[in-house]
């Protein structure tokens, strides 16, 4: 199992924070954001990272993480030259997956729960697709399932009118598969390789199985989910020093 993180994009939304700086480089709680999904990887066993980012900043990203060496890891480096989309990142990937399956988290994305028994629970599923969703109170920000009992039959990207309560986390498991599944996208509205497209793709299959996640999840890509993000993971914190 590789790990992956998408620590791309430009931080529009959080400018002029990330005039000078990449979004996953401020701080959350005590340390830079990204170290917050690097942790997930690291907790769920997983050492060979690849963290794909932008030109601008890709030298402040290596200057801070390294090799790796000093977080017990192997970390390599693959620059998106323009923002494309979490698709987009990904397929720059597929060298160093080497047909392996792969854990991606999105580079801000902040949450409570380890994802070890997904990794785990991903290796008996024989491949495809595993997704985490998490019950939110404003699902149109994000990727949005729909469910019919235990199987998700389609996800909307940012839906005016949301079929479920349920947002996709940036936390997916995928098989070598993806790759070929993302050659087959076309650029969205936005004009993005969108990773619900992926998601569906793998729905369409019968390849695709879900989790919840049961902690506090949030992103932190605006202001509000920043400060969200700080303040969670400070009574985490504070909870672990009592
Ligand atoms: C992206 C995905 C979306 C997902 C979200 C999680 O949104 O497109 O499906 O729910 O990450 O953070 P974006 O950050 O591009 O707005």
């Amino acid at each position: 199992m590789k790990g992956i993180i998408l620590a791309g994009g430009t931080g529009s939304r959080l400018f002029p924070l990330t005039k000078v700086t990449n979004k996953h480089l401020l701080p959350v709680g005590r340390v830079p954001m990204i170290y917050h999904p690097l942790q997930k990887l690291l907790d769920a066993g997983i050492r060979e990272i690849l963290v794909v980012t932008g030109t601008e900043h890709m030298g402040a990203v290596v200057s801070l993480l390294g090799s790796g060496r000093e977080l017990d890891c192997d970390i390599t480096y693959r620059v998106q030259d323009e923002a494309g989309g979490i698709a987009q990142a990904l397929a720059l990937a597929e060298n160093f997956c080497h047909r392996e399956p792969m854990t991606v988290l999105l580079g801000d994305n902040v949450f409570e729960d380890g994802i070890g028994s997904g990794v785990a629970a991903f290796a008996a599923q024989r491949g495809g697709a595993r997704i985490f969703l998490k019950e939110v109170p404003n699902p149109n920000r994000f990727g949005v399932a729909e469910l019919d009992g235990d199987r998700v039959v389609g996800i909307e990207e940012k839906p005016a009118r949301p079929k479920s309560a349920y947002a996709v986390c940036g936390v997916y498991i995928y098989d070598a598969g993806v790759f070929e599944i993302i050659r087959t996208l076309r650029p969205s509205g936005r004009g993005e390789l969108e990773i619900t497209d992926v998601n569906n793709a793998y729905i369409a299959r019968g390849e695709l199985q879900y989790e919840l996640l049961t902690g506090w999840w949030t992103d932190a890509g605006t202001f509000d989910s920043l400060r969200r993000a700080q303040s969670l993971v400070e009574s985490l914190a504070e909870g672990g020093d009592a």
